[in-house]
Order: structure tokens, then C-alpha cells, then sequence
């Protein structure tokens, strides 16, 4: 049949095309592979490095420069690729045409040898990108090769070779070759959203190290993207505390976590463990040791995958970076969705390095009931560009003028000036700060919009705008002078401390209208900086909703960062359900709290065109005010402060593990049904009362949310319910409860109920709990709605850009403009 044809030619070509990605890997769109100074093609594994000659349309030099050609006495083993150098006694460039703009490798080969009256191991010399400074006064001793990545925005791409003064540049082969898209994203990938790092689109990377723990070599041929992983061996500061464990044939790869283009099976498939085998009190740390060059930042890439463990859940282990806990009571079963042995990874982006050593630990969980073990599988050590672009020297090199500027010989100027350098760049660095900070405090004058209309009681503007503050406009009706805000702490007054965190304290007060407030004063050094508190401001006095908590002012006078909230005289939901002695809340009680946050929530989700995302939805984040009335609190600082909040550090790492949604931690994409799983552990919490991770309890009640489902899964989860509600919740009640919580904890986003069904579905468990429904409880859970009363149903069918306002009747979309700084809490639909 005619018309047969056409279609079993597409299915040849596309079993073809499959079968050629699956021998293969990545198929990269540019792909130079350059054996420099020779006149022939060199095979190299799978791949053909290409003759250059002087005639290349590649290589622009200057006359000066000797196109050499030379046999070096490689040894048997070494790559064909060494024996010849191109020597560059001048300036010269090589110029690549780029056909599909993105991260390009950049892969400088060295093998120095003596030709004629050049010696290459004396060679002197810069390379540079047009952004970038990749090497300087680099000199070479032994073979080596040099691996950089740059996001190459334009349609060329210059590699610059620049001589010191008295001497020549050479290289023996050199690669530009596409990286994958998914390889390196803006966003580092990180368990926590507090840890996460934009921007690294913009950084060019320099390898550092790429460690295959607990194994050989993996050479390139068994990489599809052709990198080198070195054993971890010589890194190992104490040897006799690792043991080096290998299982190929057991690493999976599976959705959402790691591919073979992030790191081959090879590297997968072998770890170094803890030498505690023989011991079950062991208590050490495995630690490796990189040298690194201070002064910059490094993103480190952390591969696991559990070949040690027989089951789930057996393995839990903390992992450090110098001396800073990146990850505590880790449990890979839990954030790979309990599929053992399935590869995934992580990055972290350090701090600026203060010490020439890098150092990566691993050590046992301080779980009572876990076996002491810890691994780790692979490392990336990348170095990031410092703020000049520059991957080399103390952050204030002149590139392009460098050449000849340095002489050679001079050992005792050279570490003198390294170190007038750093100082240079430090005194640099806090000007430039201080000038941001500055540029940004002027930007706020002008950047706040606020038009809510003195309508609010809360607002100051017209109590205060004949105050202090000569340069206030009528708009800022929010800024508050700070003799008020110092009246009102009693001159900040530590015995009205309510709380501290990293932004700083937090203190009780009262205005002189008798207003009780809460009054957050930032810390000038915290790191939640000034950007953080922009958005606070900007967030809280846009989106008012009675179950949010409001913001009453601000104050940004004499460098001060200075929040001012309504006072919510019961604290946090948390310390109502254990801990802190409180009475026990009732079933309605607990109800309504959960209604009231759900209502806040669902209004962020979508009270605005765009959805607003909390990202830090816990207990300890939803306020009680004096009438027990629930507000969500502390939104939009979870983004991008690495820690917001010290407190987070000690005790809520473990708490924002329990709240974490397995999916975005896997897929990195942020929606609305991450606050919808975190509002699910929520739920399980007010119903057990009791801690979301708590490590003394035997090993599979550690994670509520786990613990929980469990027993929702069985149809018991009456058995885990907190005793104190034991006899006072209506079966149906739990029932629909049990349902939704369960709901929420879906593993993928999409089957997880949205804030808005989720609110309708509590107010039915309120209802059934109050026995005011007709009908047939027994009937299915998902689409209560029409049973529903007639006041639900009313609030169902309400257009979900208004129901909040009109069922709130608050004046919550007055004046709502969204702004830049705010973008980022915003789902972005590329991501
Ligand atoms: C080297 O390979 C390139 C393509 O990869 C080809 O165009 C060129 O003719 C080859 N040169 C020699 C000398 O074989
Ligand atoms: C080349 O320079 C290196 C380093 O200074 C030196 O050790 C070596 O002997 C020199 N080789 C020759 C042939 O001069
Ligand atoms: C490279 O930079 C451009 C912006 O200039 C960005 O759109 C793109 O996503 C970046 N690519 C990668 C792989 O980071
Ligand atoms: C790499 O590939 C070669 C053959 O291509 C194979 O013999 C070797 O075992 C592989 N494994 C590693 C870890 O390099
Ligand atoms: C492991 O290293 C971290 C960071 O240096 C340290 O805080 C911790 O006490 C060490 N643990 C053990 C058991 O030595
Ligand atoms: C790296 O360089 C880019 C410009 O190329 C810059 O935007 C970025 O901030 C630099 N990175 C750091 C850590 O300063
Ligand atoms: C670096 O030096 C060159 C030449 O000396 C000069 O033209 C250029 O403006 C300098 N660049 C910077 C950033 O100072």
C-alpha cells in the first residue's frame, strides 16, 4: 500500500535516530577538536582531533609567531594528540563560529616538551575569552589539561593566547564542544530552597577536581560527554577510615534523577563508605582535602546513589563542607522516591574560599537508630569566575594589560603583589558593596508604589507624615520614623525579645496608639540583605489578606532594616501542637487553623494573575492571633536569603527536610503544588502533634510524613493521632482529613489537589465533624462540592481572582502591582 510507505520510512528514521543517541549520548551541535601544530588527523577514541596549519582559517597570528611543528618523545601510553605544539611568540588567537549559542566546553591540552631553542616548560603565558580570564602567567611543568565551560552568548567564540613579557605561549590540542542545556542550569539543584544559587548561566567554571569515589579512573571513552574522573585516593586525608565499595550493575537512573550525560554509571556505581563496618559506635567523619585558590567561589557537585544499603531506609548520614552542615540526617530513599540505588545529585556554591584548602566531610547521622555509615560517590569542584569575570589572579587583574606588566624572575615581587592584591580586592570588594547597597537604598526611595489608601488601621502614613523624616512622601505611607519604632521597643529592649533569627530580633512593642507590634530588626551584616527586606515590604504591603499576616511599617532610616508586623499574641501553630506546654487545641479548633492558613495560601496561589509561591510552608510559619485565628507568615524570605533564618540552621534543617516536596526537589521546578505537599505534611503534623522529622524515634516513625501515609494507607490512621483528640474526632471527619493530607503528599504535583480544593475539603471535614451535611458521607472523596452546604458552594463558584476579596471583604487587591524584585517568588513558566 502506497501510503504504508511514507510511514515505515519515518519509523526506520527514527529507530535509526534513537539508536544513534543510545550508542552515542549527546550529540554535540559544535564540535572542535583541534591537535594543534600537526599536520594530520589524530584518532582519539571514538573521536578525530583535526590537523591545524597555519593556513587554518581557525588560527589568526601576527607574523611573529613560529607555526610549529614537532615531534615530542611521548611515552607509548600518552595520546597521539601530545606530539605536536603549536608555539605562539606573539598575541594569536584562534576564532570559533558558534553554531548554537550555550555552554561550550573549553579543553586547553599542555604536554610541555623542548623544540628547537624552546623549552615549553619555561613558556609564559594568559589565555583569555573575550569575558573571561582563563589562565594567567600560566606556565606548565608536567602534561596536563585544563577544562573550563562558558556560556557563549554571540556566534564566535576568540581564544586569545597572550605571551608574557621574554617568553611564548604554546598548547598541544585544544576542544570547544557544546555542553548540554541541562548540564549546568541557571539554578543550582539543591534540597533545600534556601540553598539554592541563581545565576549560573552567567559564571564560566574551571575544573578543579572530578573525583570517582571509591573507584578507578573513568577515562573519557566512558563518558558521553568526555570528561576524566580521577580515583579519590590522594585526596583522602585518613585513608583507614574509608573503605571503597562497588556495584555497577545496581545504579539506576530514573526519572527525575541523574542521567548519564551528569555522570556516568561508572561514577555511580562505586562510593567510599565509612570504615565502620565492624563497629557500631563508630562516630568519625571521612573527610578529602582539594586545594583551591582563595578568593573564589566554587560550585560543588555531590553524586549519590545508595549501593551499600539491602533496603530502604537504612542509610542516613550528614555531609559538611569546611566546617558547615550542607545536609543532615540525609536519606536518599526518601528524596528518590524510595527507589534504591538510584543515582542522583546535588550542588552547592560555597562562599568566597578564605583558605587555599577545600574541605568535604561525611559522617554519620546523630540518629540513635541508625547504623554509622556515610557516601559519597563522585565530586565536582568547579571554580566560578570572580565579580570581574575573571577565573585567575586576586580579582583585580587587568588582563588585557597584563603581559606586559609582569616580569619574570621576580618570585619575591610576585607573592608581594599576590598579597597587596587580595588586600586591594577586599578593600574593592566592601567598596563596591557599600556603593550597591547605597544605589539600592537610593532605588528604594523611589521604588516603592504604595497606593493602599489610608483605608487599613494599620496604615502610619497620615500619623506620621509630618514626622521626623523630612524627605517622605504622602505614598510611603509605611515608613515609620525610628524614634517610633524605639519608643515602641523601649529603646529595644532585650527583655521584649520574642524572637531571633538570622535576619536578626524580633521584638514585642506597642505604639503610641496602643498598637502591639512585632518589630523584626535586621541585622546590617545578616544575610538576608537589603534585597530581602525590599521584597518583605514589597510582598506584605501588596497582598492583605486577613490570613496573612500585615505588615504596619517599616523603617529604613540610619541604615537601619527594620520590619514592623501586626502583634499574633498566640505565636506559631507549632508551639500549640508540642513542645512548648501549651493546652491542647480541639479537633474544630485545629480545623479551623488549617481552613484559615489554607485560605491564605490559596489567595497567594491565586489572588494575583500570577501564582505567588511561599516555599516555606510550616508550622512554625503559620501565626495565631489572640482569637486563634491562623495567618501565614514569613513568605517570599525563604527565596533568597541562604539562611534566613539561623534557627533554620540548628533544628529547622531537619524540619524543612520533613516539609520538602520530593518532586521539586528532583525536577528543580517550582509550582503552587510544592506549598500543597508542604501544607500535607502541615496537616499529618496537627494531627499526630508531633515533630516532622524527629531522629530519637525508631527509624520508620523518623519521617511524619512517611510515618503517616503509612498508616493512611492501611485505613488506621486513627492509631497515630494525638492522643489528646483520641475519642473527639468524628470518623468521617478523620476520614476526609486522612484523605486530603494524603492527597497533598502525591508524589508527582499534578496529582496533587490545588490549595483551592484542598480548603474546600477541609471546611467539608469541618462540616462532617459538625454533623451539618446531608447526604451520604460514604461517597467518594474527591468532589465533595456538591454535597457541600450552600454557603461552600457559593465560595466554589467565585471567580478565583476576586472570591478571596469578596470573601474576605479585606482590600486585598487594592493597588497590587507586581515589581521586578518580586518577579522571582513568581512561577515562571520557562522554568
Ligand atoms: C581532517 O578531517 C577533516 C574533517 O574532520 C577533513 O575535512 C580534513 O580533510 C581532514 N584532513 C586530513 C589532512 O586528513
Ligand atoms: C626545560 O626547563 C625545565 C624547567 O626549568 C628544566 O628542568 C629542563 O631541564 C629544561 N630542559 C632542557 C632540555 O633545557
Ligand atoms: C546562556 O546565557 C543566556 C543569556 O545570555 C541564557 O538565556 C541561556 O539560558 C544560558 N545558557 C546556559 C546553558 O546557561
Ligand atoms: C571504560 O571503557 C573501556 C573500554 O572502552 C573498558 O575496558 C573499561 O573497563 C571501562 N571502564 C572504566 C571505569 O573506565
Ligand atoms: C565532622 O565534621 C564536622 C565539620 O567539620 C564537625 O562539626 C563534626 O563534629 C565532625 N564529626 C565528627 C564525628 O568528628
Ligand atoms: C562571573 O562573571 C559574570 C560576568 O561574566 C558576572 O555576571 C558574575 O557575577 C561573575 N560571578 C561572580 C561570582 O562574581
Ligand atoms: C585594561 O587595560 C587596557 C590596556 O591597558 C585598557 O585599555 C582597559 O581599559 C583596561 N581595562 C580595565 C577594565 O581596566
Amino acid at each position: 500500500m502506497g501510503c504504508n510507505k511514507p510511514f515505515r520510512l519515518l519509523f526506520w528514521v527514527s529507530l535509526v535516530l534513537c539508536l544513534e543517541c543510545f550508542a552515542k549520548g549527546f550529540t554535540p551541535a559544535d564540535n572542535y577538536l583541534i591537535d594543534c601544530g600537526s599536520p594530520t588527523n589524530t584518532t582519539v577514541g571514538l573521536r578525530v582531533f583535526m590537523a591545524d596549519n597555519l593556513a587554518s582559517k581557525l588560527l589568526s597570528a601576527p607574523e611573529n609567531v613560529l607555526g610549529s611543528t614537532s615531534k615530542a618523545l611521548t611515552s607509548s601510553g600518552d595520546s597521539p594528540i601530545y606530539q605536536t605544539a603549536r608555539i605562539f611568540t606573539g598575541v594569536s588567537k584562534y576564532t570559533f563560529s558558534i553554531s548554537q549559542p550555550g555552554r561550550h566546553w573549553i579543553r586547553l591540552y599542555f604536554y610541555p616538551f623542548v623544540y628547537d631553542k624552546y623549552n615549553m616548560s619555561l613558556a609564559k603565558f594568559d589565555v583569555s575569552t573575550k569575558d573571561h580570564a582563563l589562565l594567567s602567567s600560566f606556565s606548565v611543568q608536567a602534561p596536563l589539561v585544563k577544562e573550563f565551560s562558558v556560556n557563549v552568548t554571540t556566534n564566535t567564540l576568540v581564544i586569545t593566547f597572550t605571551p608574557s613579557q621574554n617568553s611564548f605561549a604554546f598548547i598541544n590540542a585544544l576542544e570547544v564542544v557544546s555542553v548540554p542545556d541541562q548540564l549546568i542550569p541557571d539554578t543550582t539543584k539543591s534540597f533545600k530552597s534556601s540553598d539554592e544559587f541563581h545565576g549560573l548561566m552567567w559564571q564560566a567554571l574551571e575544573t578543579v577536581a572530578r573525583v570517582n569515589m571509591g573507584g578507578p579512573t573513568v577515562t573519557f571513552d566512558n563518558d558521553t560527554l568526555w570528561r576524566t574522573w580521577v580515583p579519590d585516593q590522594r585526596f583522602l586525608v585518613e585513608k583507614n577510615l574509608a573503605v571503597s565499595v562497588s556495584n555497577i550493575r545496581a545504579v539506576k537512573y530514573v526519572d527525575g534523577g541523574s542521567t548519564q550525560d551528569i555522570a556516568p554509571n561508572y561514577v555511580y556505581g562505586t562510593c567510599t563508605r565509612m570504615n565502620s563496618l565492624n563497629d557500631p559506635t563508630s562516630n568519625f567523619n571521612v573527610t578529602w582535602e582539594f586545594d583551591v585558590d582563595p578568593g573564589f567561589q566554587y560550585l560543588l557537585r555531590f553524586h549519590f546513589c545508595d549501593i551499600v544499603s539491602t533496603a530502604l531506609n537504612q542509610l542516613y548520614f550528614n555531609l559538611y563542607v569546611d566546617s558547615s552542615m550542607v545536609l543532615q540526617d540525609f536519606d536518599l530513599s526518601t528524596i528518590m522516591m524510595n527507589v534504591l540505588a538510584a543515582a542522583t545529585y546535588m550542588d552547592y556554591v560555597t562562599e568566597s574560599a578564605t583558605s587555599s584548602k577545600l574541605r568535604v566531610s561525611i559522617g554519620p547521622a546523630n540518629m540513635n537508630n541508625a547504623y554509622p555509615n556515610a557516601i559519597l560517590n563522585g565530586l565536582e569542584i568547579m571554580k566560578m569566575n570572580n565579580s570581574d569575570g575573571s577565573l585567575t589572579g586576586s580579582g583585580i587583574v587587568n588582563t588585557s594589560s597584563s603581559s606586559s606588566k609582569r616580569n619574570v624572575g621576580a618570585i619575591v615581587g610576585v607573592s608581594v603583589g599576590a598579597a597587596f592584591g587580595v588586600l586591594l580586592a577586599g578593600v574593592l570588594f566592601m567598596f563596591c558593596r557599600k556603593r550597591r547597597r547605597l544605589a539600592q537604598r537610593r532605588q528604594s526611595k523611589t521604588w516603592m508604589p504604595f497606593s493602599i489608601n489610608g483605608g487599613t488601621s494599620h496604615t502610619m502614613g497620615s500619623k506620621y507624615s509630618n514626622g521626623t523624616t523630612a524627605s517622605l512622601n504622602s505614598n510611603a505611607s509605611y515608613r515609620i520614623p525610628f524614634l517610633a519604632v524605639q519608643e515602641a521597643t523601649n529603646n529595644f529592649d532585650e527583655s521584649w525579645v520574642i524572637g531571633i533569627g538570622g535576619f536578626g530580633k524580633v521584638y514585642k512593642g506597642e505604639l503610641n496608639d496602643g498598637t502591639k507590634v512585632a518589630v523584626k530588626r535586621g541585622n546590617p551584616r545578616s544575610q538576608q540583605g537589603l534585597a530581602e527586606f525590599q521584597t518583605e515590604i514589597e510582598m506584605l504591603s501588596q497582598f492583605r489578606h486577613r490570613h496573612l499576616v500585615s505588615l504596619i511599617g517599616y523603617c529604613d532610616e540610619k541604615n537601619e532594616m527594620i520590619l514592623v508586623y501586626e502583634y499574633m499574641e498566640n505565636g506559631t501553630l507549632k508551639s500549640h501542637l508540642y513542645g512548648s506546654g501549651n493546652p491542647s487545641l480541639s479537633w474544630k479548633q485545629r480545623l479551623e487553623i488549617c481552613i484559615g492558613a489554607a485560605r491564605g495560601l490559596h489567595y497567594l496561589h491565586t489572588g494575583y494573575a500570577k501564582a505567588v509561591i511561599h516555599r516555606d510552608v510550616k508550622s512554625a510559619n503559620i501565626l495565631l492571633d489572640e482569637n486563634l485565628m491562623a495567618k501565614v507568615a514569613d513568605f517570599g524570605l525563604s527565596k533568597t536569603g541562604p539562611e534566613i533564618d539561623q534557627t533554620h540552621v540548628s533544628t529547622a534543617v531537619k524540619g524543612s527536610f520533613g516539609y520538602l516536596d520530593p518532586e521539586y526537589f528532583r525536577r528543580q521546578q517550582l509550582t503552587e503544588k510544592s506549598d500543597v505537599y508542604s501544607f500535607g505534611v502541615v496537616l499529618f503534623e496537627v494531627l499526630c502533634a508531633r515533630p516532622v522529622i524527629d531522629p530519637t524515634l525508631p527509624r520508620e516513625m523518623v519521617n511524619l510524613a512517611e510515618w503517616a501515609m503509612k498508616w493512611q494507607k492501611k485505613g488506621h490512621l486513627e492509631q497515630i493521632i494525638d492522643t489528646n483528640l483520641a475519642g473527639n474526632i468524628r470518623p468521617d471527619s478523620l476520614r476526609k482529613f486522612g484523605e486530603t493530607a494524603e492527597k497533598c503528599l502525591a508524589d508527582f504535583g499534578v496529582d496533587r489537589p490545588s490549595m483551592g480544593d484542598v480548603l474546600w475539603n477541609l471546611e467539608y471535614a469541618l462540616q462532617l465533624q459538625e454533623a451539618v451535611v446531608q447526604g451520604d458521607p460514604e461517597d467518594n472523596s474527591t468532589n465533595m462540592i456538591g454535597e457541600l452546604s450552600p454557603q461552600i458552594n457559593n465560595f466554589s463558584q467565585l471567580d478565583p481572582t476576586v472570591s478571596s476579596a469578596q470573601f474576605e471583604s479585606v482590600d486585598d487587591l487594592s493597588g497590587v502591582s507586581m515589581s521586578k524584585v518580586f518577579s522571582q517568588l513568581v512561577k515562571s513558566e520557562g522554568r
